[in-house]
């Protein structure tokens, strides 16, 4: 069944390029994101996860353990490292898991057979601390993810998590953020220091508060 936001993400003990992994036992109290991708020694994929182990550092900053999956085996993998890090300037840090089986892909509804036979699509899922899923991606193997829009949607969620605000479309970090509805006025004036204004009744923008 598909995995849907609020939920737990599922357990699974898996192989991979860093050992054998309990889901739940790595992430401890990190937040994470599972990745999965469609196959071993192809070309979006080689990019996409260059991309991510350069981004690596970022997602650390933020608290953040990654993990990318495929139905390939841990040799495929490691030899794939390789050519991943030599073709995208890249030093990889992070466990690729090894699904052959498609345990995992199944448990997460990786494999959506009318878009990819046998193969896991290119899933995201973002996991906070207390193991619920609060974001769900799906792209097709012909696009590469946006690794930069997945850090953008987990400082929000980091943020919304600690202040009452939601933030409107394209935010980036450090930019204005919405006052959420269920906060009256008078409300407003106590939690925002800085401020609030308002643009209509339920359209009320406030600086960044952590900033
Ligand atoms: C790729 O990563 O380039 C790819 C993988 C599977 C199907 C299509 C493209």
């Amino acid at each position: 069944m598909a995995i849907r936001l609020g939920d737990e993400a599922p357990n699974f003990t898996t192989e991979s390029t860093a050992g054998t992994i309990n889901f739940h036992e790595w992430l401890g109290d990190s937040w994470g994101v599972l990745f999965s991708h469609p196959a071993d020694f192809t070309p979006v994929c080689t990019t996409e996860l260059g991309a991510a182990a350069n981004i690596n550092d970022e997602f650390k900053k933020r608290g953040v353990k990654i993990m990318a999956l495929s139905v390939d085996s841990v040799e495929d993998h490691k030899g794939w490292i390789a050519d991943i890090n030599e073709t995208q300037n890249a030093s990889l840090d992070f466990p690729i898991a090894a699904d052959p089986e498609r345990k995992v892909a199944e448990l997460y509804d990786m494999i959506h057979p009318n878009a990819l036979n046998n193969l896991t699509v290119r899933s995201v899922f973002v996991i906070a601390p207390d193991k619920t899923v609060k974001l769900t991606l799906t792209y097709p193997a012909s696009t590469g993810r946006n690794f930069d829009e997945i850090l953008r949607v987990i400082d929000s969620l980091q943020l919304t998590a600690n202040h009452s605000v939601a933030t409107p479309a394209n935010w980036q970090d450090g930019d204005d953020c919405i006052v959420v509805p269920a906060v009256s006025d008078e409300d407003a004036k106590e939690k925002f220091p800085k401020g609030f204004t308002t643009i209509k009744p339920y359209l009320r923008v406030t600086p960044q508060p952590n900033k």
